[in-house]
């Protein structure tokens, strides 16, 4: 059952979902284990990433045992603008102590389809050699066409024949990308999709209403199995709900 969390403007969201993220990393370090988070790219999670890095000294969460992936990647090198690495590290990582290696950029600026296996082999490292690796939280955005990571609308990614990481062309965009399954998305402990502004009303209406299976939008078909499913939405997002 996905829990709504609403505030009035995108500042309350940022600070919410910052709060939200820090509490889920807290538990997941409570037994003594690492926090494992996959970040998400896009201008609202940008939002929430600089909350966090304003907060790094007054919170309770040992930076130390944060391990950070992501949930999607733009082909392009990481200092191109329009990588969501560059964005996560200068919004969030470089503000924090964490140390390169705990740090896992998707990379595929060179070969996608290489890119791809080698982020998945990353991940069996660091997750195990299980059926489905279990983020502790993955953030998402959603996109006005319903897209979500990059899992597009019609894309070859949305049918990932039993492998965590995929290669997306994306033709509208003309564009590779890069994304984990919907499967290992919904293996997470908790996802937490980050909405705002009115232009993602009516397909957020869309994708809460859609619940069948047959939903055109790739973001209705996230239901994590067993873990939670959180929506931060901002007041003009929310003007359909
Ligand atoms: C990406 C993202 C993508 C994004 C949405 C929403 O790489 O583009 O991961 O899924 O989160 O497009 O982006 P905004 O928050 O900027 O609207």
């Amino acid at each position: 059952m996905a829990q709504i969390h609403r505030f009035e403007n995108p500042q309350a969201l940022a600070e919410g979902a910052a709060s939200f993220l820090i509490a889920r990393g807290q538990a997941a370090q409570a037994g003594g284990g690492v926090f494992s988070l996959a970040l998400s790219g896009g201008s609202t999670p940008e939002a929430t990433y600089r909350v966090v890095a304003e907060q790094v000294g007054g919170t309770a969460l040992d930076w130390g045992r944060v391990r950070f992936f992501w949930g999607d990647e733009r082909c392009v090198p990481p200092d191109d603008p329009a990588s969501n690495f560059r964005m996560a590290r200068q919004a969030l990582i470089n503000h924090l102590p964490v140390p390169d290696d705990h740090v896992f950029r998707m990379a595929c600026e060179g070969d996608p389809e290489q890119g791809a296996m080698d982020y998945e082999a990353t991940l069996r490292e660091q997750f195990g050699e299980l059926s489905l690796p279990q983020f502790d939280l993955i953030l998402l955005g959603l996109g006005p066409d319903g897209h979500t990571a990059s899992l597009f609308p019609g894309t070859k990614a949305l049918d990932s024949g039993g492998r965590w990481v995929l290669p997306n062309f994306v033709e509208k965009m003309d564009a590779w990308r890069m994304t984990l399954s919907l499967e290992v998305i919904n293996s997470a402990a908790a996802v937490a999709f980050l909405v705002q502004g009115a232009e993602k009303a009516e397909v957020l209406s869309r994708v809460l209403e859609a619940g069948d299976e047959a939903s055109p939008y790739p973001a209705a078909h996230i239901r994590p199995a067993s873990g939670e499913l959180h929506w931060f939405v901002d007041a003009a997002a929310a003007a359909g709900l």
